[in-house]
């Protein structure tokens, strides 16, 4: 039998990430963090100063790279490598995150980076966080679920989690505008825009720990 495909979706700062991993962790399938690939194509277009408006170069660039995302391992965390080089704390830089959303709107970059999930969730066994899990990569997901929460409280969590890598300088407004533009990009593009698929079970996290978000995506979920 196949084993399920788990797909978790949302906007930005949700708290897909720690959720995600911890949930495949508590399944013991594979955790896989689709937005890093969007990000390692983002540094990778950084790196060779192609423009943005560029689309051939950059279609040219994405086909020739070489993505590899390790899954995290005996206590590792996931890394992401491209063309060999571990980029993986490369990709959460602020230009990085300025640039993902509106290249991850380009029909090469998804048409790449789609394949190379579905390749990868093809025997099932997977825990995938992303914008499009549910509506388009693995639209036959056993599970699906939409975290959400109010821009407000994924703002703070930003702040704390800047405040904690000792970056003292990051204001509370500028956060929720960066999260509101990064929301409109993803939910307003043309090719598999973050959407709830009709079927997920959407969980607002604005007052819920971690814990009990978990609790409630592992309660769904094929034992
Ligand atoms: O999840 P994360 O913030 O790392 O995602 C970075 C960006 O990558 C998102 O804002 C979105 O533009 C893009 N992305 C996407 N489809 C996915 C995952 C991420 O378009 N499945």
């Amino acid at each position: 039998v196949r084993q399920p495909i788990i797909a978790i979706d949302g906007p930005a700062g949700a708290g897909k990430s720690t959720v995600t991993r911890r949930v495949a962790q508590a399944l013991n399938l594979v955790y896989l963090d689709t937005g890093a690939m969007y990000r390692a194509i983002a540094w990778l277009v950084l790196q060779s100063g192609v423009e943005l408006s560029d689309y051939g170069a950059i279609a040219e660039l994405v086909s020739q790279a070489k993505l590899e995302f390790l899954p995290p391992f005996e206590g590792k965390p996931p890394q992401i490598y491209i063309n060999g080089q571990d980029i993986s704390q490369a990709i959460r830089t602020p230009q990085v995150t300025a640039l993902v959303s509106p290249l991850s709107a380009q029909a090469s970059v998804r048409a790449k980076l789609v394949a190379y999930q579905q390749q990868l969730g093809k025997k099932g066994g997977i825990v995938a966080e992303g914008r499009d899990i549910g509506t388009n990569v693995f639209p036959d997901a056993e599970v699906k679920i939409y975290l959400t929460a109010s821009v407000q409280e994924r703002a703070r969590r930003r702040l704390l989690d800047f405040q904690a890598q000792g970056e003292e300088n990051m204001s509370l407004e500028q956060l929720e505008h960066d999260i509101e533009q990064r929301d409109y990009l993803d939910s307003n593009r043309c090719l598999a825009p973050l959407r709830k698929a009709v079927d997920a079970i959407e969980i607002n996290t604005d007052g819920l720990s971690i814990e009990e978000v978990i609790d409630k995506i592992l309660n769904v979920c094929p034992k």
